[in-house]
């Protein structure tokens, strides 16, 4: 009696590299990758972030070694994030609008000595307001939707005139994208593209940024339930982005990543727009503190990133950017 083989082998491409390689249907370059880096004011230091092993908050000097490296990789854009002086925080965030600000000043930095990086500046309040919420607050705590969205309005512009490529409003006030490409075009400022965490998730997966950026003091035990994206909705995430694609936005996000790529890859076929996802902080701790106790080896780095980009994502807000470029340069050397 003959056995009975299987008659399609899947294996069969499996077999050899070449094979693999000629197959594969997903790759993964560091043109896929925009850094987010801390910044604070002062020279010389690259101050350990305790709850995100292998970041640094960087002072301008730090930062410009840092580009300088990130270029030689090819990584596209960074995004920038201050950790502000606390005495410098108010209950409005009057500090985001100071032209001579630490942002501004980076901005003007980078663009000046490395005018090929992109360089995204975040459109939130959180970093300068002296109860870490994103926005305005009336008495209550609650943060208000439309004078956030002036204050956005003037954030936006103050990185514009600074010399940002991108404004990328993280505090899903509604309207905020409109707002701020009327007030980019009112300044001739036609080309600064948005890029909009449209999908932002009320998430627990931030923690270790607040930190970073120390607003987790500030914002104590509240929360931002009433402006960050219920967990448990998806419809909710694509009428999201349908408002900020009318809205004027370039680029859309969906935020976290890897627990949310059901969102990914919705998003990606209802709209095909250019699709972001951020792998968040608390995403890369989770992967770094397995890593450094030996429990997941480090190939979990790109193959997290390459689940996102799977998923529909045309590029990656990770911590893991320059690790995972130089780990692409050496398999491909
Ligand atoms: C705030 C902002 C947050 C992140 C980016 N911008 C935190 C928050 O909404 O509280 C999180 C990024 C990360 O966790 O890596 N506007």
């Amino acid at each position: 009696m003959s056995r009975s083989y299987p008659q399609t082998r899947l294996r069969r491409n499996r077999f050899a590299k070449f094979s693999r390689n000629l197959v594969r249907e997903t790759t993964l370059t560091s043109h896929d990758f925009i850094y987010p880096l801390f910044i604070i004011d002062g020279k010389n230091q690259r101050q350990a972030i305790d709850s995100m092993p292998g970041q640094f908050r960087l002072t301008l000097d730090e930062l410009a070694r840092e580009v300088e490296e990130l270029l030689a990789l090819d990584i596209p854009a960074i995004a920038l994030f201050p950790n502000i002086d606390p005495a410098l925080k108010t209950l409005n965030g009057d500090a985001a609008f100071n032209p001579e600000g630490l942002v501004p000043r980076a901005v003007r930095m980078l663009k000046e000595r490395f005018p090929e990086m992109g360089v995204i500046c975040d459109g939130a309040l959180d970093p300068y307001t002296s109860h870490g919420q994103d926005g305005i607050v009336d008495e209550n705590g609650y943060v208000l939707n439309d004078e956030t969205i002036t204050a956005l309005s003037q954030q936006a512009l103050t990185c514009a005139e600074a010399g940002a490529d991108v404004i990328a409003p993280s505090d899903m006030m509604d309207g905020r994208v409109g707002a701020i490409r009327r007030s980019l075009d009112e300044a001739k400022f036609i080309n600064t593209q948005i890029l909009a965490y449209s999908a932002k998730y009320a998430s627990a997966y931030y923690g270790p940024f607040r930190d970073a950026v120390g607003s987790a003091s500030n914002l104590g035990k509240a929360d931002k339930f009433n402006y960050q994206m219920d967990p448990a909705n998806t419809n909710e995430a694509l009428h999201e982005v349908r408002m900020d694609i009318d809205e004027g936005a370039d680029m859309i996000m969906v935020k976290p990543a890897m627990p949310y790529l059901d969102i990914v890859r919705r998003v990606k076929d209802e709209f095909g727009v250019p699709t972001f996802a951020y792998q968040v902080s608390g995403e890369y701790s989770m992967h770094m503190l397995a890593i450094q106790a030996g429990v997941l080896s480090e190939a979990v780095i790109l193959e997290s990133l390459m689940a996102i980009k799977r998923a529909g994502a045309d590029g990656i807000l990770t911590y893991f950017a320059k690790t995972a470029a130089q780990k692409l340069k050496q398999q491909n050397s």
